[in-house]
């Protein structure tokens, strides 16, 4: 049963160094189900942050006739009950503490400060940060700020969870830690999300699906299912097939943009 669909969803841009209007998406149809974990993979510049902005309705779609629901209900507006979102540039505020930064979202629920304690205490617990609580966004390195951001969306304990690369800017071993600590958060939590990344390593760690997107408009081109077993092995002869795989879909991809291929061979970990 679907939690989140998109239906026909187009979005069109004006471009002013064109003086023109551009189709950024192109009747992208999407949907998420209950405890879902769905990756969403593409060549730069496809849409895949517009899109998301879209199912948090935080930017209108073209208005011919798409939509997008949760739990059959239409998206005109941000959903802050029910959709958390971590911003591809994330960023803590850095006259906050850490716990302060994870309590960000909570401030404006009907909880007592003691309540909203609680719960900050319980995602940091979750990421091993409980001891950085007190401390400043510069006091913590980057891969940490990256942790508290994860902990401040999870933390409005929302049944959905959009994510625009948020290990993006993180170093490849820091960034594999926290994708396995999010599989098993999401995991533990039951939660439905959606999850855009360059990395194909992560795409084939992370994801029960993988949607494509091809560019210029975007559209969805291929939608897979990723039959690797749980817990997943970075590195295994069945882990580097399916990245192979997500490699050649994404190729296929650029070229239909008019970008010219990737000529190495390894794909692991990049597009
Ligand atoms: N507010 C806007 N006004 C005009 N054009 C926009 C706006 N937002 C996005 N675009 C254009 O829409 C296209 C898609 O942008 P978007 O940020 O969604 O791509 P993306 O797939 O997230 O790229 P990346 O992987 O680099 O983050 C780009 O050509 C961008 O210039
Ligand atoms: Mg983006």
């Amino acid at each position: 049963m679907a939690v989140i669909q998109a239906t026909k969803i187009s979005k069109t841009f004006y471009n002013p160094s064109e003086s023109r209007a551009v189709k950024t998406l192109d009747d992208v149809s999407f949907s998420a189900d209950k405890d879902e974990f769905v990756v969403l993979l593409g060549p730069s510049g496809c849409g895949k942050s517009t899109f998301l902005n879209i199912l948090a309705g935080l930017t209108s779609h073209d208005r011919d006739g798409g939509k997008v629901t949760v739990h059959g209900r239409t998206v005109l507006a941000p959903q802050p009950d029910l959709i958390a979102y971590m911003f591809q540039d994330s960023i803590l505020y850095p006259w906050r503490t850490v716990i302060k930064n994870v309590e960000l979202g909570l401030e404006t629920r009907a909880m007592s400060r003691a309540e909203r304690r609680e719960r900050a205490f319980k995602y940091l617990d979750l990421v091993g940060l409980r001891a950085y609580a007190d401390h400043y966004p510069r006091q913590i390195s980057g891969g940490m700020a990256q942790r508290v951001a994860l902990c401040r969306s999870l933390a409005l304990e929302t049944e959905i969870i959009l994510m625009d690369e948020p290990f993006g800017a993180l170093d490849e071993q820091t960034r594999a830690t926290l994708g396995s600590e999010l599989a098993s958060i999401c995991r533990e939590l039951k939660r439905t999300v959606v999850f855009v990344t360059h990395s194909l390593a992560e795409a084939a760690f992370l994801g029960d699906r993988i949607a494509v997107f091809s560019a210029q408009p975007g559209r969805i081109k291929i939608d897979i299912k990723n039959n690797l077993p749980r817990p997943r092995v970075m590195g295994s002869p069945e882990f580097r097939n399916f990245v192979d795989e997500l490699w050649l879909h994404l190729q296929d991809a650029k070229q239909q943009a008019g970008a010219a291929p990737d000529r190495q061979g390894s794909p692991l970990g990049a597009t």
